[in-house]
């Protein structure tokens, strides 16, 4: 009896819906994951105010398909210099073309998200918006460019599209008119665990040890955190968000510069209060300044400054906030006016460089300590040094959760031959991949192409790859030391001169994967991947360039740049 009332309820509602539902299309361009889970996000919101959402990945679409389509909500981030991720790269050069079809029949409504510590900040989103509209289609809500912390931005944006969609098409259905938006949450973030962005894990770090031996001119840290016990899961490939502290020097200046001992007390979110000092340490972010700021120190300076936005001119250009502050030392601030002003420190997402199957209880990384002068004042990369310089191991419990990379995986065939290219850092996720692949037993070949300054300082993990290599599970290992010799040379060129096995590899179902600095090192590797398939494949650029499309359309090309 029970089963034929749901079902009579079941075939009900769709009937009622089916007249009064409108179809929303929302499009994700996602890297690393967060335009999905916002995107999903947005879908349940427009769900319950009366529309029928389908969430769509950007490769899994194309241009005439979004011309047959009514309403479009796009979500996309930025990736390496302004470009756009990886699935959003062939919606956006057919938009892209003179020829795009007319997407006149199309309401549609942007939200960039980026990270304005960076040039192009957003760069991808705005393209999309721009584009669009010049394809034809109708921007129905302004486009929202959010920042790291993008939670009210977003949902004010999705707030306003949904409600200018309700009112761009006929019919809005009765709960359109009448519910109100839900909060944002982060129930839907990555991972699985109950720890998260906004709820870390106080892991202990465990050991941290320089991979560089004295005398080169970086400073590679491996990292090794405890997570026994915590429940925190991970796969090969994912990353570890990672909160971090100011550096107490710098503190101690920002502190001095503004006339406070540290002492002054500051209310925290909680109800509780702290010193000015804790927060400055641990809660709030001493780089690049926000326009709030500039535009109070704008208006309590007595020096020639006319707007907020000149405080950011002035040269040579103040980059951090001790700059501003040293720059306008007239500017003064109660403790409670100045923490007000500031951007909240964020965390910083590092790839994996273990596999749980390989640590089980243990999470690995390989991070590069950033160390570099500005203005005659040696600065400190906020996360890389509180890692390699300022937490001690067996002492420091640290803020970490998992972000969860699904896009990037061994291939789940044990059998497909992996090619890896990981210059620098870069080699992270692939010592995890190799770990994973030895304690699965997988028997796929493997073949790492990494690439460092010097061979006597640079060659990270060199003893653990040689057991590797020597224990059969590293295939192959081809290095390019850059400065062993008068010429560069780079993995890319390694690449070429193995052109034909390479191709072989990709011919036997191989996955070709790159991990490292995206504006040069990924660029370079993709046209080299390019010349590798048109030489030994003996194809037309074209022809190449198809041959590759389809190695990202199988998900046999994924990288894991920034
Ligand atoms: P270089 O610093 O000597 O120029 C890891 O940082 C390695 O990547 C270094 O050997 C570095 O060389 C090299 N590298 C720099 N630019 C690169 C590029 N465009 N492509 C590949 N490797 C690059």
């Amino acid at each position: 009896f029970a089963g034929l009332f749901s079902r009579t309820n079941s075939s009900a509602a769709p009937a009622v819906a089916a007249a009064t539902l409108q179809p929303l299309t929302i499009l994700f361009g996602s890297q690393t994951g967060t335009s999905e889970s916002l995107a999903k996000r947005a879908a349940k919101e427009a769900g319950k105010r009366g529309f029928a959402p389908t969430v769509v990945d950007m490769a899994q679409t194309d241009i005439a398909k979004l011309a047959g389509e009514k309403n479009a909500l796009v979500i996309t981030s930025t990736y390496g210099d302004g470009e756009p991720p990886d699935n959003a790269k062939s919606l956006w050069e057919a938009l892209a073309k003179d020829d795009a079809p007319s997407l006149a029949s199309l309401n549609f409504s942007v939200c960039a998200l980026g990270d304005t510590n960076y040039a192009q900040f957003c760069r991808c989103g705005i393209d999309f918006d721009q584009r669009l509209e010049k394809c034809g289609a109708k921007r129905i809500a302004d486009r929202a460019d959010c920042d790291l912390e993008y939670d009210e931005k977003f949902t004010k944006w999705l707030d306003a599209s949904l409600n200018a969609l309700g009112s761009a098409s006929a019919a809005p259905s009765p709960a359109a008119t009448s519910s109100a938006p839900a909060a944002a949450t982060d129930s839907d973030a990555h991972g699985e665990s109950l720890y998260s962005k906004k709820n870390p894990y106080a892991s202990l770090l465990l050991s941290s040890r320089n991979l560089n031996a004295p005398g080169s001119a970086k400073s590679v840290h491996h990292i090794e955190f405890d997570l026994a016990g915590s429940g925190l899961a991970y796969e090969a490939g994912d990353a570890l968000g990672v909160i971090p502290h100011n550096c107490p020097e710098l503190v101690a200046d920002v502190l001095t510069a503004l006339g406070f001992d540290g002492e002054e007390a500051i209310a925290s979110a909680d109800g509780s209060t702290t010193s000015l000092r804790q927060a400055l340490t641990t809660t709030y972010d001493l780089g690049k300044p926000s326009p709030d700021l500039l535009a109070a120190v704008a208006k309590k300076t007595t020096a020639p400054v006319t707007a907020g936005a000149s405080v950011a001119a002035t040269s040579p250009a103040p980059h951090h906030v001790i700059d501003v502050l040293h720059a306008y030392p007239d500017a003064k601030f109660t403790a409670a006016e100045f923490v007000a002003l500031l951007k909240k420190i964020q965390p910083r997402l590092y790839s994996i460089s273990s596999s749980p199957k390989a640590h089980p209880g243990q999470v690995h990384l390989t991070v590069g300590a950033v160390r570099y002068d500005l203005h005659g004042r040696p600065r400190k990369g906020v996360c890389s040094t509180f890692l390699a310089d300022r937490a001690k191991p067996g002492d420091t419990r640290i803020g970490v959760f998992v972000h969860s990379n699904k896009a990037f995986r061994p291939p789940a065939n044990p059998d497909a031959p992996m090619i890896m290219v990981g210059p620098g850092t870069g080699i992270a996720p692939f010592r995890a991949f190799l770990e994973e692949r030895m304690a699965s037993g997988a028997k796929g070949k493997n073949w790492l192409f990494f690439g460092d300054q010097k061979a006597s300082t640079d060659f990270l993990y060199q003893d653990e790859l040689t057991a590797l290599q020597k224990s059969g599970v590293l295939t192959r290992l081809d290095t390019a030391f850059s400065r062993d010799q008068q010429e560069k040379i780079y993995v890319q060129n390694r690449m070429l001169e193995a052109a034909a096995e390479l191709f072989a590899w990709l011919e036997a179902g191989g996955h070709f994967y790159v991990c490292g600095d995206a504006s040069r090192m990924a660029k370079d590797v993709d046209a080299a991947l390019h010349k590798v398939v048109e030489l030994a494949g003996k194809k037309t650029p074209e022809q190449a360039a198809a041959y590759i499309q389809n190695l990202k359309t199988t998900k046999r090309y994924a990288r894991d740049v920034y």
